[in-house]
C-alpha cells in the first residue's frame, strides 16, 4: 500500500477501502507516514468527507492503535460523559461527583485548553496539589475507593488519535465532523465506559456554529458508541454565550465549588443535573436524585474524596490573579447578547489558555461576568471583571471584547434554552 494513492482516493472524491483506513492510520502511528503526507489526506478528508462506513472503521482503526481499559472489576456500573468544548464549560467538575454520590463510577478522562476553548486538566490543576497524570492501576484505584476520577488519558489510549489531533491542530483539519467524531468516540471506547452522554455544544463559542452540523455531529457519534456496544446519549447545548458567570481556571472552580454546595449559576445547575439524570438513566440506575445529591451535601463529599485521592488539597485557597480591570456597562437597558467566542478568546489573552501546546497557563486569568444576556444593566456597573498576573495583556484582550455584548431594550432579547435538543 502506499500513502499517495490514499490521499488520491480522497482528494478526488473517492471512498477509502477498510485496507486502506487499516493501513493509513497503523503506517502513521509507527511513523512511516510522515505528518506533512497525513495532513495532506486529513485536508482531503475535511473537503471531501467520509461516509458512515469510513468513519466506523476509522474509528476501529484508531481503537486498536492502542490499549482498551477495562473497568470489569468495579461493582458499580460506568457513566462517562464528553463535551465538544465550550466558553465557561466547568460541567465536568460538578458533575462527576454528583454521578458519582448516585451510584455509578465516573472514569472521566479529560484534555487540556487549546484555543479559546477551557480545558478541565487546566481548571483542576489550580487546585494545589492535583495531579492530572495517574497511572492505570492509580485511575482505577481512584475511581473505585471514590466513585469518580478526572485524570489525563495515558499515552497507551489511542495514541493515532494523539498524533493525528496535535496535527489537525496546526494544520486548520480541526473542524472536520468525521475526524472530531472518530476523534472523541476512539478514545471514549478505548477507555471502556458502559455508557456515555454527550455534550454537543452549538454556537459562536463552539466548533459546530450551526444545529445542523450539531446535529450530525451528535447522530455520527452515538451511531459510533452504540456500534461499539456503548449506550450513547447526545445532548445539543447552546454555547452562544459562556455558561456560567466565569471563564478561567481558578475561577470555574470556584464556581464549580458554588454548584456543589447547593448554588451557583442558574444555568450551570440546570445543564449539570440534566447530564447527570442522563447518565444514571444510560448506566440503568433510575432511583437517584441528583438535585438531592447537590443540596444535601453528598456530592460535594465526593469531590472532596476524590480531590484529595489525587493529591489536591480541596480547603485550599484558590490562586487569584494580580491584577484586574473592570469593564462597565455603557448604557442602560437589558444585556441582549454576551458573545461565548468573545468571552473565550479574551480569557485566553489574559492567560487562562495557551497559544502552544507547551504554554504553561495562568491559575487565576480569566473573565467574571456580572451580568448574563436578559439582565438588566445600568450605565456604569461593573459589566465584565477581567483577571491576569500579567497587566500588559489588558490591552490585547479588550481587542477581543470590542463588540461582545449588546445592551437594548427587553424587546430586542429572546432567551435561548441551554437544552437545545437530545438524540439517542
Ligand atoms: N475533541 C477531541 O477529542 N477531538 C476532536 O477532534 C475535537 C474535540
Amino acid at each position: 500500500m502506499d500513502v499517495i494513492s490514499v490521499i488520491r482516493t480522497k482528494r478526488d472524491r473517492g471512498e477509502l477501502t477498510d485496507e486502506q483506513i487499516d493501513w493509513v492510520i497503523d503506517a502513521y502511528t509507527r511513523g512511516e507516514v510522515a505528518d506533512e503526507q497525513m495532513s495532506a489526506l486529513a485536508m482531503a478528508i475535511l473537503l471531501n468527507g467520509m461516509n458512515r462506513r469510513e468513519i466506523a472503521r476509522w474509528t476501529a482503526a484508531m481503537i486498536a492503535s492502542g490499549e482498551r481499559m477495562d473497568f470489569s472489576s468495579l461493582s458499580r456500573p460506568t457513566a462517562d460523559k464528553h463535551s465538544t468544548g465550550g466558553v465557561g464549560d466547568k460541567i465536568t467538575l460538578p458533575l462527576a461527583p454528583l454521578v458519582a454520590a448516585c451510584g455509578a463510577a465516573v472514569p472521566q478522562l479529560s484534555g487540556r485548553g487549546l484555543g479559546h476553548t477551557g480545558g478541565t486538566l487546566d481548571k483542576l490543576e489550580s487546585v494545589p496539589g492535583w495531579r492530572a497524570l495517574l497511572s492505570n492501576e492509580e485511575m482505577l484505584s481512584v475511581l473505585d475507593t471514590t466513585g469518580a476520577v478526572i485524570c489525563a488519558a495515558g499515552d497507551g489510549l489511542a495514541p493515532a488519535d494523539k498524533k493525528l489531533y496535535a496535527l489537525r491542530d496546526v494544520t486548520g483539519t480541526v473542524e472536520a465532523i468525521p475526524l472530531i467524531a472518530s476523534s472523541i468516540m476512539s478514545k471514549k471506547i478505548a477507555e471502556g465506559t458502559g455508557s456515555l452522554v454527550l455534550d454537543v455544544k452549538v454556537g459562536s463559542g463552539a466548533f459546530m456554529k450551526t444545529i445542523e452540523d450539531a446535529r450530525e455531529l451528535a447522530s455520527t457519534m452515538v451511531g459510533l458508541g452504540t456500534d461499539h456496544g456503548v449506550k450513547t446519549v447526545a445532548l445539543l447545548t447552546d454555547m452562544s454565550t459562556p455558561l456560567g458567570l466565569t471563564a478561567g481556571n481558578a475561577l470555574e472552580v470556584r464556581e464549580s465549588v458554588e454548584v456543589l454546595a447547593g448554588g451557583g449559576p442558574a444555568d450551570v445547575v440546570e445543564l449539570t443535573i440534566a447530564l447527570a439524570r442522563e447518565m444514571l438513566d444510560a448506566a440503568g440506575i433510575r432511583d437517584a436524585d441528583p438535585a438531592k445529591a447537590l443540596a444535601d451535601g453528598s456530592a460535594m463529599d465526593v469531590w472532596r474524596r476524590m480531590i484529595a485521592a489525587q493529591g489536591g488539597d480541596p480547603d485550599a485557597q484558590l490562586p487569584v490573579a494580580r491584577e484586574q480591570h473592570v469593564v462597565k456597562a455603557p448604557s442602560s437597558g437589558v444585556l441582549t447578547r454576551l458573545d461565548a467566542y468573545d468571552i473565550g478568546v479574551a480569557a485566553w489573552r489574559l492567560g487562562a489558555g495557551r497559544a502552544r501546546k507547551e504554554d504553561p497557563v495562568q491559575a487565576g486569568a480569566g473573565v467574571e461576568m456580572h451580568a448574563k444576556p436578559g439582565d438588566e444593566v445600568t450605565e456604569g456597573q461593573p459589566l465584565l471583571t477581567l483577571h491576569t498576573d500579567t497587566p500588559d495583556r489588558f490591552e490585547y484582550a479588550l481587542q477581543s471584547l470590542e463588540g461582545a455584548f449588546d445592551i437594548g431594550s427587553s424587546t430586542d432579547f429572546t432567551a435561548t434554552p441551554v437544552i437545545l435538543e437530545r438524540i439517542a
